[in-house]
């Protein structure tokens, strides 16, 4: 079986009502990065930025996987496939995915800002992080989720996973925010790429050898997954 990896973004999800970062309505356009998505940010204000990551969770809690999400598990009938996403939430979970890899964290857990091991699944889930929430060593729970300027632990087995492919994917990112964005560099010159986001053709610094489908997700992947499905 051929190997296929899903580089995925914020795109993926937009059709099932979960904020992008960087579109017109994104959030970046109501919040400052610096403010809630920063060490620093929960240093100085851990209230403000453990309150924004409940409102994400309650939008993640709200949406349900679309048809983009679940085309991907169609595709598991022929293809070995690996989802690699820079998204929080668990649509391609709930959508199916057998093997997915959160390069940017889960909304859904939580975790030690001492112990980098103590990740847990926030319970009862509706209700988020609670401030008080203490970890083994009095400290409070933080969001399982990498901030800018974070190291981040998945890229290297991203990588490899990249490097193998025979087919990659790349659906609904900007390939602004790096290294998530580097990974489409590490395909190999025989794999086949396709770009799926209503801006890919404007993407101006892109590998010609690269599909470009300017398309919305929810309609472009079960077509792309069709026509995977039949040359497999
Ligand atoms: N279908 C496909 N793509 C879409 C759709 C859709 N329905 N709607 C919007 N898009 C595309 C936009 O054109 C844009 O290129 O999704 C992309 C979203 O880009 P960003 O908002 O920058 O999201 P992303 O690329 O995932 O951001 C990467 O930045 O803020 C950090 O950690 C955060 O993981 C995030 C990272």
């Amino acid at each position: 079986m051929k190997k296929l990896v899903v580089l995925s973004g914020a795109g993926i999800s937009a059709e099932s009502g979960i904020q992008t970062f960087r579109d017109s309505d994104g959030l970046w356009e109501n919040y400052r990065v610096e403010d809630v998505c920063t060490p620093e940010a929960l240093a100085r204000n851990p209230e403000l930025v453990i309150h924004f990551y409940n409102e994400r969770l309650q939008q993640v809690l709200k949406a349900k996987p679309n048809p983009a999400h679940t085309a991907l598990v169609e595709l598991e009938k022929a293809y070995r496939v690996q989802i690699v996403t820079q998204n929080i939430d668990d649509l391609h979970e709930r959508a199916g995915s057998s093997h997915v890899l959160h390069l940017h964290g889960e909304i859904r857990k939580k975790r030690s800002s001492v112990d980098e091991n103590d990740i847990r699944d926030i319970v009862p889930i509706e209700k988020g992080i609670q401030m008080g929430d203490l970890d083994k060593y009095g400290k409070q729970y933080r969001p399982h989720i990498v901030f800018f300027g974070e190291a981040v632990p998945n890229i290297e087995p991203a990588t490899r996973m990249v490097e193998e492919a025979d087919i990659l994917l790349v659906i609904g990112t900007s390939l602004n925010v790096y290294p998530a964005a580097g990974l489409l560099y590490y395909a190999r010159p025989d794999a086949e790429v396709y770009y799926i986001d209503p801006k890919a053709d404007s993407n101006g610094h892109l590998d010609k050898r690269i599909h470009c489908i300017s398309e919305k997700a929810g309609a472009a992947v079960p077509e792309l997954v069709k026509q995977l499905l039949e040359k497999a």
